[in-house]
This record gives structure tokens, sequence and C-alpha cells, in this order.
């Protein structure tokens, strides 16, 4: 089950940077060099990435939480008075990183760096939504400025969706009857209430260490951010974007996240786009799971992007594809003739959104959105 998930009995915390030692290692920073961080957050990786880059360096750094970049960028000029004239260039985008084709040029980029999930001070900020630990209006966007909440999901979802998705993204296998007593207990506003109705109709079981609500709402996390479509989409970018021998990290937290890791990975190694750097993946020492609990279910997998020349990918294949069109062409076509043009795949399209994709009967929370707007 994932750490970050509300747990109901969080203190307030220190941001900590999980395995950053190790992500560090693996990214194997190269002064002057060009990294992408995928997973601004608090700014914790991006600041050691930064003070390896030196001053020709040059950081690209995306989050879609414009509470989150608030807080780096004056973490970030903290670091430009302490570095000087040694502080590399920072680009920051408040863009959600499955858009970062648009902003970054094919074979540019020398390691790319994904801390997936939620950070401490979205968990934290009670208004946010994310935790129960306090009662607070449903929201759980990461991108606060649009799409569907927790709030509408939990509402208009018809109940056999919500016990989809339930099932699919909080791994609970009591779904069906938690979805049930949500729909019966119709309007449900907040966080407190949620969390009361699941515990009230799902108990705890004996062996679960975590609060009953914890899956439900990590489901509607995932479901409202559209999370694994996400990471799915910048697992396929990534080969396009990286330079040979550029390399990838990631750091997941539930074994969803994990798994579309080591998927694309174990793929991209048999297609010869990946030398896999971790056959097996990094787990935190025991030293920095008693100091950051979060820690605990982090997982880190790397791989390297092989020589182009020596992709065995199929001929005409979707990456092959990408990287024999120039910058200019890819990035001043519409995304309806990428898609048609076989340069972008559908999924980051927005023909299909959100969780859409892997789980065709749910609507999109895109589409949910929408369809509150106007009515
Ligand atoms: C676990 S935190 C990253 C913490 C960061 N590594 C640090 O050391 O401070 C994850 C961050 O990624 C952001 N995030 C998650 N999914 C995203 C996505 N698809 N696009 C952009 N940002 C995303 C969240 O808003 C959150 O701020």
């Amino acid at each position: 089950m994932d750490e970050q998930a509300p747990q109901g009995a969080h203190k307030a915390r220190r941001h900590v940077p999980v395995l950053l030692e190790e992500a560090m290692q693996y990214l194997r920073i190269l002064p002057g060099g060009t990294y992408v961080d995928a997973t601004l957050g608090l700014g914790g990786h991006s600041t050691a990435i930064a003070r390896l880059l030196g001053p020709e360096g040059h950081l690209i750094a995306f989050d879609r939480d414009p509470q989150a970049i608030e807080r780096a960028e004056a973490r970030f000029a903290a670091l430009q008075e302490e570095l000087q004239e040694q502080m590399p260039r920072i680009t920051i985008h408040a863009e959600a990183f499955a858009e970062m084709a648009s902003r970054v040029e094919p074979q540019s980029i020398d390691g790319i760096l994904a801390d997936f999930g939620v950070s401490s001070l979205q968990l934290d900020t009670a208004g946010r939504g994310f935790s129960f630990q306090a009662d607070a209006p449903l929201d759980m966007r990461m991108d606060t400025r649009s799409g569907a909440t927790a709030e509408q999901v939990v509402n208009q979802l018809n109940e056999e969706d919500l016990a989809n998705l339930i099932y699919e993204f909080g791994e609970e296998r009591r779904s069906r009857r938690i979805a049930r007593a949500i729909v019966r207990a119709r309007p449900v506003t907040t966080t407190a209430q949620l969390a009361r109705i699941v515990a009230g109709n799902a108990p705890t079981i004996k062996s679960d260490r975590i609060h009953p609500a914890t899956r439900v709402f990590q489901a509607l996390r995932i479901y409202v951010n559209g999370e694994l479509d996400q990471i799915a989409s910048l697992l396929e970018l990534a080969p396009t974007l990286l330079r040979p021998a550029g390399r990838m990290v990631a750091i997941s937290f539930h074994s969803l996240e994990d798994r579309i890791v080591k998927d694309a990975f174990r793929e991209g190694k048999t297609g010869g786009t990946w030398r896999v750097l971790t056959p097996k993946p990094l787990t935190a020492r025991e030293e920095e799971i008693r100091n950051n609990p979060r820690a605990r279910s982090a997982k880190l997998r790397a791989a390297e992007r092989m020589e182009p020349g020596k992709v065995k990918e199929r001929p005409g294949g979707k990456q092959e594809k990408i990287l024999r069109r120039s910058w200019a062409q890819f990035a001043t076509r519409s995304q309806v003739e990428q898609v048609r043009a076989g340069l972008v795949p559908t999924h980051l399209s927005g023909e299909r959104t959100a969780c859409s994709a892997r789980h065709p009967s749910l609507p999109s929370s895109t589409s949910l959105a929408r369809e509150t707007r106007e009515a």
C-alpha cells in the first residue's frame, strides 16, 4: 500500500527527498548537462541535481501543482544566494509531465528523474483534501486550476464505475460494498465524511495496518489526477527525449506505479531501447526508513537509453517515427494531426484521457469536469 496515501495518523512532516543518494548515483549527473526533474515537488531532488550541474548546466523541472512550484522557487532563490555564479540555469514548467514533449527537444536530455505520487505539502495541507486526518472538502487535484475534484467523482459516477475505480486503483476487494454505501450517503462532500462511510461499511481487517479508507483515498487520488496514464505517457516519451546513454530514474510508491515502470523498461530492453541498470528495484535502507517513514514503500528503477541505431523496434514503430521527425515538424503540427500521422500516442492527444485508457468503462475525470461545468 502507498505510504504516501493518507494514513489518518501521520503528523505534519518535514519534506525529505526519498532515495536521494541512490537517485543521484543512477542519474550520474554530468556537469554542464541538461536534466529533467519531472516531479519538482518541494525541490528536494532538484536542489541536489542543481548543486552538481554547475553554471553550464540546465535543469528543466515540471510540476502541475502551482503551490509546489511556489515553494520550490523559494528554495531555488536560496540556492542561488549560496551558489552564486555556480548556479545552473533552471526552467520550471507548471504542467503535467506528459506534456513534456512540447517543452523539451528530442534527444537533448542527459537524465530524467521522476518521483511519483503526492508530496508531503499536498498531504499535509488540509484544504487539498488528500488526507482524512483533517476534515476538508474532497478535492485531491494536484493541479488546482482544472479538472474534476474527488467530490465530483464520488457524487457523479454511477455505483458500478465507482466500485471499479476503488477496486482497480485502490486494490480494495470490498469495493462493491463501499461504492454502494457511498452512493446511499450522497452527497458526500468532505474527507471525514467519506472516511466515516468507508470505515462503517468496511471495517479494519486485523492483518491490515492501515485505516480502511486509505485504499479508497488512494484510488480517488489516482483517478482524479490520471496518475497511471501520466506515468505510462512519460515512460513512452522518455526514450525519445534522452540522448544516447541518457538515464531515466523512477521512484514509485505502490505496485500500480512500479508495474508500469517495470514493464516499460522490460519491453524497452527487449526492443533495444533501454539498458536496465536495476534488475531488481532499489529500496530504502533501514536508516532512511527510520528517519523518513515515507521511504518504506519506495522503489527505485533506473535504465539507460541505448544508441538509437541499436533500436530493435519493429520498423515504423511509434518511437522510431518520433525520432525520425525533426523537432520543428513535431512542434508545429496540431496534436490531432500528430496523432493521425502516428507521431504521438493517442493517450497523449487528449483523445483518451485520465484512466479511461486502462479501464474503458470508466469515464475520464476530464470529461466529468467538463460535464459539471456544462450542467
Ligand atoms: C513525491 S512529490 C516530489 C518530491 C520531490 N522529488 C522533492 O524532492 O521535493 C511528487 C510531485 O510530483 C507532482 N506530480 C505528480 N504527478 C505529476 C504529473 N503527472 N505531472 C507533473 N507533476 C506531477 C506532484 O504535484 C508533487 O508535487
